[in-house]
């Protein structure tokens, strides 16, 4: 832990895997493909990820192989699913998403939020989602009320960890990135940040090693409290 991070205003946090539980699928997973739902979930998120990064990157014209998040959930979910050897009918193609439009909130959730409101903190989500199912996230969850802004990656046709990604909070909240404390649960997305120059919360649930990358979160906690630190009442 940092003895000295910079003052933070605001926070920001990422929505899939630190606001939201992206596994939470695997129940229905499990259901749907008995003995596979947790291998299921954890090649879907992967490859999700691997496909923005994918889409990010390639050009030749910057942004040309973008698509919204919910697409690249979709392509997703089939690549793991095929790789398993699992029989992805529509029906149940339909039902996972469909889960994927709700997953659940994590449990500590409205307490942190409720008291960064109490602290007078402003806080919401910078996220690779596109708006629509960020909107479906967040009123599912009943956020809506304790988030604010819900900035989506969509208009910069890149998703995190390209730069012009991390602008978008800096320029929303009118802070500098230092003055911002960006959460994530991916160990990856809690680096770009850093790199990019937020101030830095890892929420590490899994017990994940930290990347080798040489690059250190501000600080790194269990679980979402520890935003609470930062803003003493
Ligand atoms: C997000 C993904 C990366 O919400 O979890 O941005």
């Amino acid at each position: 832990m940092s003895s000295h991070p910079a003052r933070v205003h605001a926070v920001l946090f990422d929505a899939y895997g630190t606001l939201f539980d992206v596994y939470s699928v695997s129940m229905l997973g499990e259901q749907l493909f008995p003995g596979q739902g947790e291998r299921l979930a954890v090649l879907w998120r992967d490859k999700q990820i691997e496909y923005t990064r994918l889409c990010s990157m390639s050009g030749p014209q910057p942004g040309q192989h973008y698509r919204p998040f919910w697409e690249i959930t979709r392509s997703a979910l089939r690549h793991a699913a095929a790789r398993l050897k699992l029989e992805l009918t529509a029906e149940r193609e339909e039902r996972l998403m469909n889960q994927y439009h709700h997953l659940s909130a994590f449990p500590e959730n409205r307490e942190v939020l409720q008291a960064l409101r109490a602290r007078g903190v402003r806080a919401g989500v910078l996220s690779n989602g596109d708006p629509s199912m960020l909107a479906v996230a967040v009123r599912s969850a009943g956020l809506q009320d304790l988030l604010d802004p819900v900035i989506s990656v969509h208009e910069t046709r890149r998703f995190k960890t390209d730069p012009a990604a991390y602008a978008l909070g800096p320029q929303a909240l009118g802070l500098p990135a230092r003055e911002i404390l960006f959460v994530s649960s991916n160990a990856w997305d809690a680096v770009g940040a850093t790199w990019y120059g937020y101030t830095t919360l890892w929420v590490n649930r899994a017990s994940m090693p930290p990347e080798e990358l040489g690059a250190q979160p501000t600080r790194t906690a269990a679980n979402l409290r520890a935003v609470l630190d930062f803003f003493p009442s």
